[in-house]
């Protein structure tokens, strides 16, 4: 867990769930990952429904909180702002096996925003202090935050400053800050992600004027070398482009998106030598995941639809999508369709 934040594959909706977290998993064994945001309520409401027996309780949190020891070192998110509910549910977190419990006060997304958390929590400092400190408590894991450089009109340095001290005081482990402001009305969370400029230099500056707290650079991020090119040698040191190093970089969109162009990712981030993942050697490796998750009743389709974007740049990439999709979307399909899938990319060599 030490340090695997260098390089963190970011939360996302309807992506980094626990079969693409495998996924990853193949290509990289130290970066850390993260889960899609959990809305505490929703386990809450869970916990309290009075009419389901034990085991359909137990059905239900696993469809939310479900993971795999080798998903780790693995984060959940969540999304909320009740210090006793985020308690319960980080304190559930590590229950079920998460090294991390990351708070999201990010998501500017409407339905969010009217529930009174995400991106809006940025203008209630004191309130994210007591969710974390809450939290902290209840479970002992290292509780982070994850959030912008500011919403609406409340983007100046000092107020992000202010907001990061104010949340550190409640015991906050490390910041990921995505480098944009959020606009709560007005754009949608897509618009929220493309249309604020980035500010790499703000989320350096913050480090600047907080070396004590371990800051991590999300947004825009779109290659190694990029991720190379902020991060720190040493904690605390200068980037060889002499800019305030980062203590780690949070990569999103170009990760669902090129799974494998993160695969040198440990030896460069890491400094661990490992033999770099290939498109076959991922799609093997998720057989025995498959395998268990089969077994027990699942779909390979949930599994399989994270593949789409591993093949890409060569001769067949098309084809090989496409037959994948065909085949893993049958109601009978197993870990045969990646055994197969595997040796078609392997006799191309990729
Ligand atoms: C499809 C999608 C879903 C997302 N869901 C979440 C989420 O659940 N929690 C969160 O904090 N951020 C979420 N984000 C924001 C990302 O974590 C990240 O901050 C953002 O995409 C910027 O990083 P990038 O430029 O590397 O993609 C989502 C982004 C995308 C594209």
């Amino acid at each position: 867990m030490e340090q695997s934040y260098r390089f963190s594959v970011a939360p996302m909706l309807d992506c980094t769930d626990r079969h693409f977290r495998v996924l990853m998993r193949q290509i990289s064994r130290h970066a850390l990952l993260y889960s899609e945001m959990v809305v505490a309520r929703a386990i809450d409401h869970i916990l309290q429904e009075a009419r389901v027996d034990g085991s359909e309780r137990q059905r239900r949190l696993e469809r939310l909180l479900g993971c795999d020891p080798i998903e780790r070192p693995l984060a959940l998110q969540l999304g909320g702002d009740d210090p006793k509910i985020l308690a319960q549910t980080a304190a559930l977190a590590a229950e079920w096996g998460y090294d991390e419990v990351n708070l999201n006060v990010g998501c500017p997304s409407a339905k969010v925003v009217q529930g009174r958390f995400g991106a809006c929590l940025m203008a209630e400092p004191e309130r994210v202090a007591e969710c974390v400190a809450a939290m902290v408590q209840a479970s002992g894991l290292p509780v982070t935050v994850k959030h912008r450089i500011g919403i609406d009109a409340r983007d100046s340095f000092a107020e992000l400053v202010q907001f990061v001290d104010t949340v550190a005081s409640g015991g906050a482990s490390r910041f990921s800050v995505h480098a944009r402001k959020a606009w709560l009305k007005g754009l949608d969370p897509h618009q929220n992600r493309t249309v604020p400029p980035l500010r790499w230099d703000l989320v350096q500056q913050l480090k600047q004027a907080r070396p004590g707290l371990v800051i991590e650079l999300n947004g825009g991020l779109e290659t190694l070398e990029d991720c190379e090119s902020v991060l720190a040698r040493n904690p605390g040191s200068k980037t060889d482009e002499g800019s305030v190093g980062m203590d780690g970089v949070m990569v999103g969109r170009a990760a669902y998106g090129h799974p494998l162009r993160w695969k040198a990712v440990d030896r460069v981030v890491f400094g661990q030598p490992r033999k770099e993942a290939s498109a076959a050697s991922v799609v093997m490796g998720l057989v025995p995941h498959a395998d268990r998750w089969c077994s027990r009743g699942g779909r390979l389709w949930p599994m399989a639809r994270h593949l789409v974007h591993l093949v890409q740049g060569v001769g067949g990439a098309r084809h090989w999508r496409n037959s994948i999709t065909q085949e893993a979307c049958r109601r009978d399909a197993g870990p045969e369709v990646l055994i197969a899938a595997a040796q078609q990319l392997e006799a191309r060599g990729v």
